[in-house]
């Protein structure tokens, strides 16, 4: 499908692998020239620089390097992101700063130095990669719930401040198969039930399954392009159903 993005440049954090992986996969194959900035190498052919973006001084250098050699920013994907569990008292102060400085201040970064090209420039679009876990939470998430939650301040902030010209959009994703639900299935039951457990974790959605990168990847590419013009400061749950779903059972008629 040819959303009209042929040519303009994106920047996707995190699109080393997961996905930020699937959402380069999508994009590319809408034409759009994407940069990958990720602390990982890529395992795949894409222009990659390496940015830690939850430092100042290496998201800068990284916006220069797309600036110089593309000479214009269309987009960005804030999509690097990490996880760890605890409640509040089972979360140490360094998991917590660690969250809080990957997935919001890195958001906070990128935006903040890529927004003077996109205001010259009189148009962009910032995709924000959030999560259901920023309306409802699981137990023991609580700095990532929490992260995710200031996401969508993050989100409609630069939405009210920068419209019409720049539109910032959330994504609050469901559980998609990745790495991190890897490892994330790992840590409950073991490498041996990884397998079983995202089946049983699919089993809960009402479409029966977790999704894919490439899932996320469709939607991004639509809220970049000019179709979704009227979308801005909001977030767009894509879940198979999930938080739809009172998980309490009904009697039979
Ligand atoms: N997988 C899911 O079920 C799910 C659901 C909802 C939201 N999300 C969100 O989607 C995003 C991607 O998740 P994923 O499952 O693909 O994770 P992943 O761990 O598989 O991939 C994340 C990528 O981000 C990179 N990264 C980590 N810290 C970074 C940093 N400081 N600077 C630059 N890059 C960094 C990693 O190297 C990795 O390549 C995250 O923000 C995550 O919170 C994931």
């Amino acid at each position: 499908m040819d959303l009209g993005l042929k040519g303009t440049v994106a920047i996707v954090t995190g699109g080393s692998q997961g996905i930020g992986k699937g959402i380069i996969k999508i994009l590319l194959k809408e034409g759009v020239r994407v940069v990958d900035f990720d602390v990982k190498n890529p395992d795949y052919e894409i222009d990659y620089f390496k940015v830690d973006v939850s430092k100042k001084e290496e998201v800068i250098k990284g916006i220069e390097y797309v600036v110089s050699k593309y000479g214009r920013i269309d987009s960005i994907i804030n999509n690097a992101g990490i996880e760890s569990y605890g409640a509040v008292d089972e979360t140490s102060e360094e998991d917590w700063d660690n969250i809080m400085n990957v997935n919001v201040k890195g958001a906070f970064l990128m935006a903040k130095y890529s927004i003077p090209y996109m205001k010259k420039q009189g148009k962009g679009v910032i995709i924000n990669i959030a999560s259901i876990q920023s309306m409802a939470v699981q137990k023991r998430v609580a700095a990532y719930a929490t992260s995710k939650h200031a996401l969508l301040g993050l989100t409609r902030s630069i939405a009210v401040d920068y419209a019409p010209q720049i539109r910032c959009v959330a994504i609050c994703s469901g559980s998609i198969r990745t790495p991190l639900l890897e490892w994330a299935a790992e840590k409950e039951v073991g490498k041996e039930h990884i397998e079983d457990k995202i089946r049983e974790w699919g089993e809960v959605y009402p479409m029966g399954r977790v999704g894919n990168s490439e899932d996320i990847g469709y939607l991004t590419a639509f809220l970049l392009s000019d179709l979704a013009s009227f979308i801005d400061g909001t977030c767009i749950v894509i879940d198979g159903g999930l938080i739809s779903l009172i998980p309490i059972s009904s009697p039979a008629r």
